[in-house]
């Protein structure tokens, strides 16, 4: 994993030790225990999968037997055992292969020193930024890529992009052309392409906050002349109250609550919901409990994320914003491996 050229500001979990430090206080018996049968199992697994990817037929499914039964053996063993797993995964002869896929292959290096970053997130969406490094892949690797980025977690990634700039446009149109709007850990700012209010002029400015330079870069050129205002900022800033951005109508974060404990969720969201103007709407979305690639994303792309329930989305909206003055609501995307909550404060 390369390391970081900017500092990472410690309030995103954004390195897969940091997410393990945090969910899992070190269990070593109950690892010790089992993880011998959950190795003879992924080993059963793997020599199942080797036939598969060496008859060579139908290898998208065979990798999406592989997600699914990696799934499965994360939610069977546990915490503690899969924690220990990851590394053996990680060391099998498979994890070669999968890596020939683009998408697992960055996801594994960690380019930028850390995971989820903004190019990661450009191999979903099918964007032609990453075009270059998915032409460099071998046939086995554009075969394994075309499951990977159709499976359940990436298809609710880019139905997420879709609702985001679908909200923004709405806002937009309801606001008229005085609309305020902050994207907190922006990226590339993707959903901003199909906006139909940034287009036409339809709102006064769109602040884009992220903590890595290359995105606020790469929004700044491909942006230049909007309303769109790139800012070089973090989570740790806005706790602050360091960045003086002024007040929002609609303020949102995708991609970035999956690597924020309870704590860090909750006071940004405070804070978040400080910066709203009277009407003003706050969205946030996480990887929910449900989503079906964990046990592959967690090993073979080493990408860990802090998954939420229904129950915890509540408990983190609840405890962010007194429900006498604001309206909130939790609900899943169409998969359900995303879940979002808007609260809106009353005018
Ligand atoms: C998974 S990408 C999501 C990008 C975009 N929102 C999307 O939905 O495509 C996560 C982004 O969060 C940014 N990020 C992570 N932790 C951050 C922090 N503590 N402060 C600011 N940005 C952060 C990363 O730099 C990265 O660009």
């Amino acid at each position: 994993m390369a390391q970081p050229l900017f500092s990472l500001d410690g309030e995103s979990l954004i390195t897969p030790q940091s997410v393990t430090n945090h969910r899992h206080p070190s269990d070593k018996t109950a690892e010790a225990d089992l993880l011998a049968t959950a190795e003879a199992e992924f080993v059963l697994i793997m020599s199942l999968a080797n036939q598969r990817f060496s008859a060579g037929n139908d290898l998208a499914e065979a990798t999406e037997w592989l997600i699914a039964q990696m799934h499965d053996l994360r939610w069977k063993y546990g915490p503690a055992v899969w924690q220990g797993l990851i590394p053996i995964i990680q060391a099998h002869p498979s994890a070669k292969i999968m890596q020939q896929c683009p998408f697992t292959r960055w996801s594994f290096e960690k380019p930028r020193g850390y995971s989820g970053d903004a190019s990661l997130i450009d191999f979903i969406y099918g964007h032609e930024a990453v075009a270059h490094e998915v032409a460099k892949s071998t046939p086995l690797g554009l075969n394994i890529f075309e499951y990977t980025r159709n499976a359940p977690g990436p298809v609710a990634v880019r139905e997420r992009r879709d609702i985001l700039t679908e909200y923004v446009d709405m806002v937009a149109a309801e606001k008229g052309p005085e609309t305020e709007i902050l994207t907190v850990a922006a990226g590339h700012l993707r959903e901003a392409e199909n906006s139909q209010a940034l287009k036409n002029g339809g709102m006064k400015r769109w602040v884009a906050l992220d903590q890595d330079p290359l995105s606020i870069a790469s929004i700044s050129s491909q942006f230049h002349g909007t309303c769109i205002e790139p800012i070089d900022g973090s989570v740790r800033g806005l706790l602050a109250k360091k960045h003086k951005i002024g007040t929002f109508d609609f303020i949102y974060a995708a991609g970035l609550y999956d690597y924020l404990t309870d704590k860090v969720a909750i006071r940004l969201t405070q804070v978040c919901m400080d910066m709203l103007k009277p009407g003003g709407m706050f969205l946030y979305a996480n990887f929910s409990d449900e989503m079906a690639d964990d046990g592959y994303m967690e090993s073979y792309m080493n990408w860990e994320l802090l998954q939420r329930s229904e129950a915890d989305m509540w408990r983190v909206t609840n405890a962010s914003a007194d429900p006498n003055t604001v309206d909130s609501k939790v609900w899943f995307g169409a998969n359900r491996n995303i879940i979002y909550s808007t609260i809106k404060k009353r005018s």
